[in-house]
């Protein structure tokens, strides 16, 4: 029988220490730290995390602005909003809410965002920082979020099997470099890996980003493993993950359900990020 790692109450501490240092920051520096979203088009998904992300920050006493602008936006417009955020020294944060409209170049425009406010740690010379193991640098969300699940659970990292099963620029590919920096043994599979099940048989703590509902099966997870399930796919108006979880839970294992798991840590890391983003600019200053 498994045991369920609760994500809601990892998340529900981490916010709470959030909120602690983000009073001692506003009351040091004398104004809050500030995020700035920004939201292009109508997206009905977006709308929800962007309006989430809004509401999380006013509960730990981070300052909040979303940016909407419309669908046909055009690129030179999205730029310039981006460089007045850049010199806007009262925000913090800068996110650009992906997917962008099929006419938008999302990698050209999230270079623009300076990277001590790129709080989705997705420009390149945040990616640099991480590939060379820099400990502190601006890391994207989920995978922090991932990473702090297996620590605050106490999940030994080092010398451990991670298996990741995705290797998207949110997920997949940042989360290999947070784990390597933790000493985890790293394998990250993907759409053309052969015999799958035989790789994520082999690990300790296995990751699931796909976005495929049943993907993983109890006979694709060893005993004792640790099963963090990153995917996110809504069925028939719920809310799936890639784990088969009825089935894997009834091994020796602990798992993330979804919801409940990751999808919380993500917002509390993007909180996490918009607070570590101010400390690093006050500090500069
Ligand atoms: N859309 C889905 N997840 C994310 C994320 O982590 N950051 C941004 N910017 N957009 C997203």
């Amino acid at each position: 029988m498994g045991q369920i790692i609760d994500g809601k109450n990892i998340s529900k501490l981490i916010r709470s220490e959030i909120k602690d240092r983000t009073a001692a920051f506003t009351d040091r520096y004398g104004h809050e730290p500030k995020l700035a979203v920004i939201l292009v088009g109508e997206d009905p998904a977006s709308k929800i995390y962007v309006s989430n992300k809004h509401k999380a920050c006013l509960q730990t006493g981070i300052g909040s602005i979303v940016i909407e602008m419309s669908e046909d936006t055009e690129e030179t417009v999205l730029i310039d909003k981006i460089k007045e955020l850049n010199e806007d020294s009262t925000v913090n944060g800068i996110l650009v809410q992906l997917p962008l409209p099929k006419h938008l170049n999302e990698k050209k425009i999230i270079e623009y965002i300076d990277p001590r406010k790129d709080v989705d740690g997705l420009t390149l010379a945040n990616s640099a920082l991480l590939y060379n193991g820099n400990t502190d640098c601006l890391a994207p969300c989920t995978p922090r979020g991932v990473i702090e699940i297996l620590k605050k659970e106490g999940i030994k990292i080092s010398g451990k099997h991670a298996v990741i099963v995705g290797r998207s620029m949110l997920v997949g590919k940042p989360l290999a470099m947070l784990l390597l920096n933790e000493n985890a043994t790293v394998t990250v599979c993907h759409s053309r890996t052969e015999d799958l099940g035989a790789v994520t048989r082999t690990a300790d703590i296995l990751i699931s980003a796909v976005g495929r509902p049943g993907l993983v099966k109890a006979e694709d997870v060893k005993d004792g493993a640790t099963v963090i399930d990153v995917g996110t796919t809504r069925v028939d108006g719920k809310l799936r993950g890639d784990v088969d979880f009825d089935s894997v839970f009834e091994k020796d294992v602990r798992i993330t359900p979804v919801p409940g798991g990751v999808g919380p840590m993500t917002i509390t890391m993007l909180l996490m990020n918009t607070l570590q983003a101010a400390e690093m600019q006050e500090e500069e200053r």
